[in-house]
């Protein structure tokens, strides 16, 4: 039988799995190919990775390559390293890589260097901004891949611009169908009340980027806490974001924000709930502005660029950067639209399945 491993290994990607691997139980396709999970081990803490298998009853990983985390090429080496020789083992016919992460695109680089094919999910997004980690993931990834599942219409026309070789199709994105299945499970979290939190009284925050997560973004982050006193802010924060602030002395001066709860990160049903429930979210995350546009939740994303354009040209979104004013005046004033039509900018959640049958035409 023919087989596709998907390659994940942090967060997003185990998100972006859950649907794919929902869907693949159908017997039309495991009557056709061998499904197998290569965990690269990027994300190890129990908050960042076992939670997401648990959660979205994904199985234990085939494979654990545990690379851990250390610097971005000997991480990326490791990956490939181990990558290459397990593809080769396995026999594998299609690798499957998602989103933008290391793990994305190691997984990407190994397939094509063994002569495999390479289907990148959440292909052709685009901040063009290269100081991030993961716009040269999503470059490079794009243009070594030969089969590109773009989510929306801007991600088609970037990867038209780029003149990018593989075959391009319009898959709508995950996001839709996730959304979906978690708000049916929404009543299984009790973070509101465990934290004691009101609904649309609280307003989420989120920052973990490379990019933001230096003393200078982290100072001008806790003046805008410090700016809106009265204003409950919940702060799952990222074991990254924890790290800096700690080694800069930065962790007991933001504990003084007496407006401000910080806890670990959450799983991703406890997530949704804090979103949907958010007067308005606060964020430097890709993932979390879609999962507010889909929630209905105003997002303030602490960026000076998004890939999600779509989110602001509809009004729910809007870019301030780590600007202490812009920030503030806009968790204080900026509304989205009273009455939004809701173009369906993400598809019609019916990725999963247009993936799947995609990828069984092409090993028959
Ligand atoms: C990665 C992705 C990012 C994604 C994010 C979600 C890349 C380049 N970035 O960023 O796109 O939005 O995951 O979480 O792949 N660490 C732990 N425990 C863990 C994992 C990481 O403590 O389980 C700490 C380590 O100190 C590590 C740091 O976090 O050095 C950064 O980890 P890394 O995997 O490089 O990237 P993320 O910031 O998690």
């Amino acid at each position: 039988m023919k087989k596709i491993a998907s390659v994940v290994g942090a967060r997003p990607n185990f998100i972006k799995l859950a649907p794919i691997y929902k869907q693949m139980n159908n017997s039309k396709y495991t009557n056709s190919f061998e499904h197998i999970i290569v965990h690269t081990g990027q994300h190890y803490d129990f908050k960042l990775s076992e939670i997401f298998f648990s959660e979205f009853s994904l199985p234990i990983p085939d494979y654990n390559l545990d690379v851990g985390s250390t610097t971005p090429c000997i991480q990326i080496a490791e990956m490939i390293k181990k990558l290459e020789h397990l593809f080769q083992a396995l026999k594998i016919n299609i690798v499957l890589v998602y989103g933008d992460t290391n793990s994305t695109f190691a997984g990407a680089l190994a397939a094509t260097k063994s002569s495999l094919n390479v289907a990148h999910v959440e292909s052709g997004l685009r901040s063009f901004d290269r100081k991030m980690p993961e716009e040269i993931n999503r470059i490079l990834t794009d243009h070594i891949s030969n089969i590109l599942y773009a989510p929306t219409k801007t991600a088609l026309g970037n990867l038209k611009a780029e003149n990018i070789q593989g075959e391009i199709i319009n898959t709508g994105d995950l996001s839709v169908e996730i959304i979906r299945d978690a708000e049916s499970k929404i009543s299984n979290s009790l973070i509101l009340e465990e934290l004691k939190l009101e609904p649309k009284n609280y307003y989420l925050f989120t920052l973990h980027r490379s990019e933001n997560t230096n003393p200078q973004c982290l100072n001008s982050i806790i003046e805008i806490f410090n700016q809106i006193p009265e204003s409950t802010i919940v702060f799952p924060i990222h074991p990254r974001t924890t790290k800096i602030l700690e080694e800069n002395n930065l962790y007991n001066k933001l504990k003084k924000c007496r407006n401000v709860i910080l806890i670990d990160p959450v799983g991703f049903l406890d997530f949704i709930n804090l979103i949907k429930f958010a007067n308005k979210v606060i964020t430097d995350s890709g993932g979390t502005q879609k999962e507010a546009y889909l929630l209905n939740t105003p997002c303030i994303t602490i960026r000076n660029n998004t890939e999600w354009i779509e989110t602001i040209n509809e009004g729910w979104n809007t870019l301030t950067g780590i600007d202490v004013e812009k920030t503030t005046n806009a968790i204080i004033n900026w509304f989205p639209p009273k009455v939004s039509s809701r173009n369906s900018i993400f598809g019609d959640g019916k990725t999963s399945k247009t993936i799947l049958d995609h990828l069984r035409k092409l090993l028959e």
